[in-house]
């Protein structure tokens, strides 16, 4: 019988979930904090958020940072760490979506290192030490509330990179699905996708037979799918505590252990972020149908099985299931190409290939052998005009 790989889970986040889960805040940073409240572009203030959390928080030493962008930036992020040495604060809040999130353990990290912050991002310093994150989640996507990643990008170069900081990993999070009322469409439709694609980089590569893990990754895609078959009701209660759950358990890590990933979507996907600022999650679309067609000979039997498990096809091909993941994609309005969006670029094809160059992303190998040529021809269906 095929079997999982050997696999050490321990995941220390305690996840506060409810429509009351604010006033938790107060038992869980301790009273003597000295806090940064990182944030934003401002969003929390014209919802209501910011004054909500600022009042439970009214007995606590508190410094304020906003400015956090989308895909934060390694520039405004060491201003944070500035901050937090000149005035000694000890506890990192992050206000926030996935950028906030992942800003906060950068700050958390950096803080106590003397070397250059990008040491961290490069992966040039091992993290050993950070102070203390929680997180109030206010768009759920990227899972980065609960697990050790983080994405930061260094705007002189435009340069994406992931890390991992264990030692940042938020201690709590704080899962409120009130927060989503202010969302706009297009980042409801956004993290159902990222989310959906989440699972899809743990459970697309080959069978080991991990019933556990391969059962439960098909409950969260199917709760994915039934979000975006019911997208009418996304304003209602249960609609946004079912996103708001799924996007966190899609990457907590728990679907992931001791099965193959394949990331390689996600890895190449942050270069059309860097080069045209095109959300997270449409690159995701943009790029993985193409991906699957190109390694559908490794993925086949993944394919096949999600095709039956998590869409119901009768005759659940590798191909059927790629166009039925498209067709979901569609029917939330992501771009299955790049011509989908705004951006028309002549050259995007080589300089996308030079980017992923520049960055070690151009042959990433793995069970789907990915080398140079066949990223090129992922590349050329997904970006060429
Ligand atoms: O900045 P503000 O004004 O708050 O506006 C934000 C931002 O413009 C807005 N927003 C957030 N909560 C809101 C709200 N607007 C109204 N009401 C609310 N309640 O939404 C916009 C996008 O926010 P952002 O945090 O950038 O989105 P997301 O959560 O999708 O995070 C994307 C970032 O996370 C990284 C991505 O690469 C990207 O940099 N990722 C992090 C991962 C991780 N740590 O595990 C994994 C992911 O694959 C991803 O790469
Ligand atoms: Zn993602």
């Amino acid at each position: 019988m095929q079997h999982m790989f050997e696999f050490c889970y321990h995941n220390p986040t305690q996840v506060h979930f409810g429509l009351d889960s604010f006033a938790k805040l107060s038992e869980l940073i301790p009273r003597n904090a000295k806090v940064l409240m990182l944030y934003g572009a401002g969003s929390i203030k014209r919802n209501g958020i910011y004054e909500q959390i600022t009042q439970i928080l009214s007995g606590y030493q508190v410094v304020e940072f906003g400015g956090v962008e989308a895909n934060p930036t390694l520039e405004t992020l060491d201003r944070a760490v500035d901050i937090v040495r000149a005035q000694n604060l000890d506890f990192i809040l992050a206000v926030g979506g996935g950028s906030v999130s992942d800003g906060a353990k950068f700050v958390a990290s950096a803080s106590l290192y003397e070397g250059d912050g990008w040491d961290i991002v490069s992966g040039k310093h091992v993290v050993e030490k950070a102070l203390p994150v929680g997180v109030v989640l206010t768009l759920p996507a990227t899972g980065s509330e609960s697990n050790a990643g983080a994405v930061v990008t260094r705007a002189a170069t435009h340069e994406k990179r992931v890390f991992y900081v264990q030692p940042a990993r938020p201690r709590f999070a704080i899962l409120n699905p009130q927060v989503m009322a202010s969302l706009p469409d297009r980042q409801l439709e956004n993290g159902l996708v990222d989310a959906f694609v989440h699972v899809c980089e743990q459970y697309l590569t080959y069978p080991v037979g991990a019933l556990v893990q391969d059962g439960y990754g098909e409950a969260v895609m199917r709760a994915l799918k039934t979000l975006a078959d019911s997208f009418d009701q996304r304003r209602e209660t249960g609609w946004t505590q079912n996103l708001m759950w799924a996007a966190n358990q899609a990457l907590c890590g728990i679907i992931g252990v001791g099965v193959p990933q394949d990331w390689a979507t996600h890895r190449m996907a942050v270069e059309l972020t860097a080069l045209y600022g095109i959300d997270h999650a449409r690159t995701l679309s943009i790029l993985q149908p193409s991906l699957l067609r190109e390694t559908i000979r490794a993925k086949g039997a993944k394919l096949e099985q999600m095709g039956r498990n998590v869409f119901g096809l009768s005759n659940p091909t590798a191909e059927a299931t790629i166009a039925a993941i498209e067709a979901l994609y569609r029917s939330v309005n992501m771009p299955l190409h790049l011509r989908d969006t705004d951006i028309s670029d002549s050259g995007a094809v080589p300089r996308i290939m030079q980017a992923l160059r520049n960055h070690g992303n151009s042959a990433l190998g793995g069970h789907a052998e990915l080398d140079e040529a066949r990223t090129e021809r992922i590349i050329r269906a997904a970006c060429s005009l």
